[in-house]
């Protein structure tokens, strides 16, 4: 129920406006999220980079109101990587549809997908959103894919059709991150039971490492803080003779830190998503849903 409360108040316009004004919702996010800028995110990719642990960024902001701000994230985010290599980082970006603009049109986002990824030659992640966006989103992965190659794509193991929809992208050998999800959506679209969940990412988790075991498919990236699905994967990989570098682990900046030095120092790829911009709040509601523990964090900013 909590859950649901926190994964309303995600979508809700009027929290959104009215607490990210508040000093100790400001401190509470500072846990994870190093600042509101580029700059930050670069920081702290470089402090990570030191236990070598690489980062992926991602500019915070959902739906758009405008193209014009579509037009301003693709800016952003083609100079950030201009930026990114001037400093000689290993830090990739990962991008969502609704913020290039796919709420006015499938030709709309991928055009400017399209134009990012011209922009760079690390590879551009794709988010996966709310469950209504996903077939629009595998249109836009596709093409992009097909044309310029350098683009990645985010699935979650809780929608019944990933796997279908996994299959049907093997052809294209993508660099694919799974990830259990993070909106809330019926039973009849994603599997309540966590159990369902886990098991649908074992299942993907296999269907990738098989895939890489030939040397032609993508990376497979493993988006979790869970230590059953990592432990799945490297028992996976393990038992297909797959050496420790050809898969990876990405989590968010400030959860399971010690895991993620732990992993890097044991011979694994790691990558922390770090995240920035001032349109935190829906993203922030997600992380405090998924859990709830982290409440408790926040209740504290709010005595001190
Ligand atoms: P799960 O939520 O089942 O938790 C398992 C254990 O992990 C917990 O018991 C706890 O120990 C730890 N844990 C998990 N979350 C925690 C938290 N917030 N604080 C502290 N401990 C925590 N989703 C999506 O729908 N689209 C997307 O594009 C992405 N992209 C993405 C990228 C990356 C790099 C990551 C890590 C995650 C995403 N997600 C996402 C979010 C994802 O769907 C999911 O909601 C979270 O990763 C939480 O699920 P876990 O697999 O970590 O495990």
């Amino acid at each position: 129920m909590l859950r649901n409360t926190l994964l309303w108040a995600s979508t809700n316009p009027f929290l959104a406006k009215k607490l990210p004004t508040y000093r100790f919702v400001q401190r509470a996010t500072k846990r994870f999220m190093p600042g509101a800028d580029l700059d930050a995110a670069l920081v702290e990719a470089k402090a990570l980079a030191a236990n070598g642990v690489t980062t992926t960024t991602t500019l915070l902001g959902e739906n758009l109101v405008s193209l014009d701000e579509a037009d301003r994230v693709v800016d952003h985010y083609v100079g950030g990587l201009k930026e990114i290599e001037a400093r000689g980082l290993d830090v990739e970006i990962s991008v969502k549809p609704t913020q290039i603009g796919i709420d006015f049109g499938v030709d709309e986002a991928r055009k400017r997908l399209g134009q990012i990824a011209a922009s760079t030659t690390s590879l551009v992640w794709v988010d996966m959103e709310s469950s209504e966006y996903v077939d629009r989103t595998l249109d836009i992965f596709r093409t992009v894919k097909e044309e310029q190659g350098n683009v990645g794509l985010c699935i979650q193991s809780y929608l019944h059709r990933t796997e279908a929809d996994l299959q049907a992208l093997m052809p294209l050998q993508p660099d694919i991150r799974v990830v259990k999800g993070a909106y809330n959506e019926p039973p009849e679209v994603a599997f309540p039971k966590k159990s369902d969940v886990d098991r649908n990412f074992v299942k993907l988790s296999q269907t990738l490492l098989r895939a890489r075991l030939g040397g032609s498919a993508g990376r497979p990236v493993f988006g979790t803080h869970d230590p059953n699905m990592i432990g799945e994967a490297n028992r996976i990989a393990l038992e297909l003779g797959l050496e420790k570098d050809r898969h990876e682990f990405a989590m968010l900046f400030g959860i399971q830190r010690d895991e993620q030095v732990r992993l890097a120092r044991t011979g694994h790829k790691v990558r922390v998503l770090v995240s920035y911009g001032a349109a935190w709040f829906p993203w922030y509601m997600r992380r405090l849903a998924e859990r709830p523990a982290n409440l408790l964090f926040v209740a504290k900013q709010l005595v001190r």
